[in-house]
Protein backbone atom coordinates (compact mmCIF):
# COMPACT_ATOMS: atom_id res chain seq x y z
CA UNK A 1 0.00 0.00 0.00
CA UNK A 2 1.32 3.42 -1.10
CA UNK A 3 2.54 5.71 2.24
CA UNK A 4 1.34 8.75 2.02
CA UNK A 5 1.71 12.17 4.40
CA UNK A 6 -1.56 14.17 5.95
CA UNK A 7 -0.17 17.51 4.88
CA UNK A 8 -3.70 18.51 6.05
CA UNK A 9 -6.53 16.85 7.31
CA UNK A 10 -8.23 15.11 4.89
CA UNK A 11 -5.31 15.39 2.68
CA UNK A 12 -3.09 12.98 1.94
CA UNK A 13 -0.04 13.52 -0.26
CA UNK A 14 2.14 10.41 -1.49
CA UNK A 15 5.29 11.60 -3.03
CA UNK A 16 6.53 9.23 -5.64
CA UNK A 17 3.41 7.10 -5.82
CA UNK A 18 4.40 6.30 -9.44
CA UNK A 19 7.51 5.01 -10.47
CA UNK A 20 9.58 6.40 -13.70
CA UNK A 21 8.42 3.64 -15.75
CA UNK A 22 4.58 3.64 -14.61
CA UNK A 23 5.05 7.36 -15.49
CA UNK A 24 6.13 6.40 -19.05
CA UNK A 25 3.65 4.83 -19.53
CA UNK A 26 0.76 7.15 -18.47
CA UNK A 27 2.05 9.45 -20.33
CA UNK A 28 2.03 7.36 -23.41
CA UNK A 29 -1.68 6.71 -22.67
CA UNK A 30 -2.66 10.27 -22.35
CA UNK A 31 -0.82 10.75 -25.97
CA UNK A 32 -3.69 8.45 -26.84
CA UNK A 33 -6.33 9.94 -25.06
CA UNK A 34 -5.53 13.70 -26.89
CA UNK A 35 -5.01 12.32 -29.54
CA UNK A 36 -8.80 11.30 -29.70
CA UNK A 37 -9.74 14.11 -27.73
CA UNK A 38 -7.72 17.39 -28.20
CA UNK A 39 -6.87 19.88 -25.55
CA UNK A 40 -9.13 22.74 -25.32
CA UNK A 41 -8.96 26.34 -23.92
CA UNK A 42 -11.50 26.34 -20.99
CA UNK A 43 -12.90 29.47 -20.51
CA UNK A 44 -14.62 31.73 -17.19
CA UNK A 45 -17.80 31.64 -16.68
CA UNK A 46 -19.54 34.71 -17.70
CA UNK A 47 -16.87 37.06 -18.62
CA UNK A 48 -15.50 34.51 -21.50
CA UNK A 49 -11.93 34.91 -20.68
CA UNK A 50 -9.31 31.47 -21.09
CA UNK A 51 -7.87 30.16 -18.43
CA UNK A 52 -3.79 29.62 -18.23
CA UNK A 53 -4.18 25.99 -18.49
CA UNK A 54 -5.60 23.62 -21.17
CA UNK A 55 -8.01 20.55 -20.55
CA UNK A 56 -8.70 17.22 -21.58
CA UNK A 57 -10.77 14.56 -20.33
CA UNK A 58 -11.31 10.54 -20.19
CA UNK A 59 -14.20 9.03 -19.13
CA UNK A 60 -17.63 8.50 -19.23
CA UNK A 61 -17.87 12.55 -17.58
CA UNK A 62 -15.89 15.47 -18.92
CA UNK A 63 -15.45 18.80 -16.53
CA UNK A 64 -15.45 21.43 -19.17
CA UNK A 65 -16.17 24.88 -18.07
CA UNK A 66 -17.29 27.78 -20.73
CA UNK A 67 -19.83 31.15 -21.04
CA UNK A 68 -22.67 28.95 -20.11
CA UNK A 69 -20.69 27.71 -16.57
CA UNK A 70 -19.15 24.52 -15.28
CA UNK A 71 -20.27 21.59 -15.70
CA UNK A 72 -19.70 17.31 -16.93
CA UNK A 73 -20.34 16.46 -19.98
CA UNK A 74 -20.30 13.08 -22.04
CA UNK A 75 -18.69 14.86 -25.38
CA UNK A 76 -15.95 16.68 -26.02
CA UNK A 77 -17.13 20.61 -26.65
CA UNK A 78 -15.25 21.11 -29.86
CA UNK A 79 -15.01 17.78 -31.44
CA UNK A 80 -18.75 16.61 -29.79
CA UNK A 81 -17.31 13.17 -29.48
CA UNK A 82 -18.06 10.49 -26.42
CA UNK A 83 -14.72 10.93 -24.01
CA UNK A 84 -11.76 8.27 -24.36
CA UNK A 85 -12.20 5.71 -22.09
CA UNK A 86 -10.06 5.94 -19.03
CA UNK A 87 -6.77 3.39 -18.56
CA UNK A 88 -7.24 0.57 -16.27
CA UNK A 89 -4.09 1.96 -14.80
CA UNK A 90 -6.07 5.16 -13.41
CA UNK A 91 -8.87 2.82 -12.16
CA UNK A 92 -6.12 1.00 -10.11
CA UNK A 93 -5.15 3.86 -8.95
CA UNK A 94 -8.48 5.01 -7.95
CA UNK A 95 -9.03 1.85 -6.35
CA UNK A 96 -6.02 1.83 -4.51
CA UNK A 97 -5.84 5.59 -3.48
CA UNK A 98 -9.85 5.71 -2.88
CA UNK A 99 -11.11 2.41 -1.10
CA UNK A 100 -14.43 1.85 -1.12
CA UNK A 101 -15.56 5.36 -3.04
CA UNK A 102 -17.59 3.97 -6.12
CA UNK A 103 -16.02 3.90 -9.13
CA UNK A 104 -14.51 7.19 -10.68
CA UNK A 105 -16.46 9.00 -13.88
CA UNK A 106 -14.44 11.30 -14.89
CA UNK A 107 -10.86 12.39 -15.38
CA UNK A 108 -9.85 15.76 -16.08
CA UNK A 109 -6.51 16.30 -17.60
CA UNK A 110 -4.87 19.84 -16.92
CA UNK A 111 -1.75 20.59 -19.24
CA UNK A 112 0.45 23.44 -17.66
CA UNK A 113 2.95 25.33 -19.34
CA UNK A 114 5.64 27.24 -17.77
CA UNK A 115 3.37 30.68 -17.28
CA UNK A 116 0.02 28.30 -16.78
CA UNK A 117 -1.78 28.59 -12.99
CA UNK A 118 -4.70 27.66 -11.44
CA UNK A 119 -6.49 30.35 -9.38
CA UNK A 120 -7.53 28.77 -5.86
CA UNK A 121 -10.81 27.22 -6.22
CA UNK A 122 -13.21 24.50 -4.65
CA UNK A 123 -13.90 21.43 -6.66
CA UNK A 124 -17.48 20.89 -5.89
CA UNK A 125 -19.54 20.30 -9.38
CA UNK A 126 -19.68 16.65 -8.57
CA UNK A 127 -23.11 15.63 -6.71
CA UNK A 128 -21.18 12.50 -4.60
CA UNK A 129 -18.82 14.41 -2.33
CA UNK A 130 -17.98 11.08 -0.34
CA UNK A 131 -15.75 10.04 -2.88
CA UNK A 132 -12.21 11.92 -2.49
CA UNK A 133 -10.55 13.61 -5.59
CA UNK A 134 -7.64 11.36 -6.59
CA UNK A 135 -4.78 13.20 -8.22
CA UNK A 136 -1.61 12.38 -10.10
CA UNK A 137 1.15 14.50 -11.35
CA UNK A 138 3.10 14.26 -14.34
CA UNK A 139 6.22 16.04 -16.04
CA UNK A 140 7.34 19.43 -14.05
CA UNK A 141 6.99 20.56 -10.55
CA UNK A 142 3.89 22.81 -9.46
CA UNK A 143 3.73 24.83 -6.35
CA UNK A 144 0.22 23.47 -4.88
CA UNK A 145 -1.62 25.57 -2.65
CA UNK A 146 -4.23 24.43 -0.05
CA UNK A 147 -6.27 26.52 2.10
CA UNK A 148 -9.57 25.60 4.17
CA UNK A 149 -13.04 25.80 3.50
CA UNK A 150 -13.75 29.56 3.03
CA UNK A 151 -11.61 31.95 0.42
CA UNK A 152 -10.50 33.48 3.53
CA UNK A 153 -8.43 30.41 5.60
CA UNK A 154 -4.64 30.45 6.27
CA UNK A 155 -3.21 28.49 3.22
CA UNK A 156 -0.19 26.57 2.89
CA UNK A 157 1.95 25.36 -0.01
CA UNK A 158 3.86 22.19 -0.93
CA UNK A 159 5.60 20.78 -4.27
CA UNK A 160 3.44 18.50 -6.47
CA UNK A 161 6.31 16.56 -8.15
CA UNK A 162 6.52 13.99 -11.16
CA UNK A 163 4.49 10.81 -10.29
CA UNK A 164 2.83 11.86 -6.95
CA UNK A 165 -0.48 11.00 -6.37
CA UNK A 166 -2.55 13.22 -3.73
CA UNK A 167 -6.03 12.93 -2.40
CA UNK A 168 -8.64 15.29 -1.11
CA UNK A 169 -11.46 13.81 0.67
CA UNK A 170 -12.94 13.92 4.37
CA UNK A 171 -12.91 17.10 5.94
CA UNK A 172 -10.72 18.29 2.62
CA UNK A 173 -13.02 17.67 0.00
CA UNK A 174 -14.08 20.99 -0.01
CA UNK A 175 -10.91 22.30 0.57
CA UNK A 176 -10.20 25.51 -1.84
CA UNK A 177 -7.03 24.36 -3.48
CA UNK A 178 -4.89 25.93 -6.65
CA UNK A 179 -1.34 26.08 -8.16
CA UNK A 180 0.94 29.03 -7.80
CA UNK A 181 3.77 28.01 -10.31
CA UNK A 182 5.30 25.33 -12.43
CA UNK A 183 9.05 24.76 -11.79
CA UNK A 184 10.08 25.21 -15.57
CA UNK A 185 12.51 22.45 -16.59
CA UNK A 186 12.12 19.87 -13.38
CA UNK A 187 11.26 17.54 -15.16
CA UNK A 188 12.74 15.32 -18.17
CA UNK A 189 9.48 13.40 -18.06
CA UNK A 190 7.36 15.32 -21.09
CA UNK A 191 10.07 15.90 -24.12
CA UNK A 192 7.99 19.60 -24.64
CA UNK A 193 8.36 20.80 -20.56
CA UNK A 194 5.32 21.15 -18.56
CA UNK A 195 3.11 19.53 -16.44
CA UNK A 196 -0.05 17.42 -17.29
CA UNK A 197 -2.07 17.01 -13.50
CA UNK A 198 -5.00 13.86 -13.93
CA UNK A 199 -8.06 14.33 -11.51
CA UNK A 200 -10.12 11.31 -10.98
CA UNK A 201 -13.80 12.03 -9.72
CA UNK A 202 -16.54 10.64 -8.94
CA UNK A 203 -19.86 13.03 -10.42
CA UNK A 204 -22.74 11.43 -9.81
CA UNK A 205 -24.47 10.10 -6.68
CA UNK A 206 -23.59 5.90 -6.14
C1 LIG B 1 -7.25 21.12 -10.19
O1 LIG B 1 -7.51 21.61 -9.11
O2 LIG B 1 -8.11 20.84 -11.04
C2 LIG B 1 -5.84 20.81 -10.58
C3 LIG B 1 -4.89 20.74 -9.47
C4 LIG B 1 -3.50 20.46 -9.97
O3 LIG B 1 -3.18 20.80 -11.11
O4 LIG B 1 -2.69 19.90 -9.21
FE1 LIG C 1 -9.51 21.54 -8.41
Amino acid sequence: MASGIEVVPGLVHYPGYLDRAAQEALRDELRRIVAAAPFFQPRMPRTGKPFSVQMTNCGPLGWVSDEAGYRYQPTHPTTGEPWPPMPPRLLAAWAELAPGAPPPEACLVNFYDAGARMALHQDRDEAELSAPIVSLSLGDTALFRVGGLTRGAPTRSFRLASGDAMTLGGPARLAFHGVDRILAGSSTLLAEGGRINLTLRRVTRA
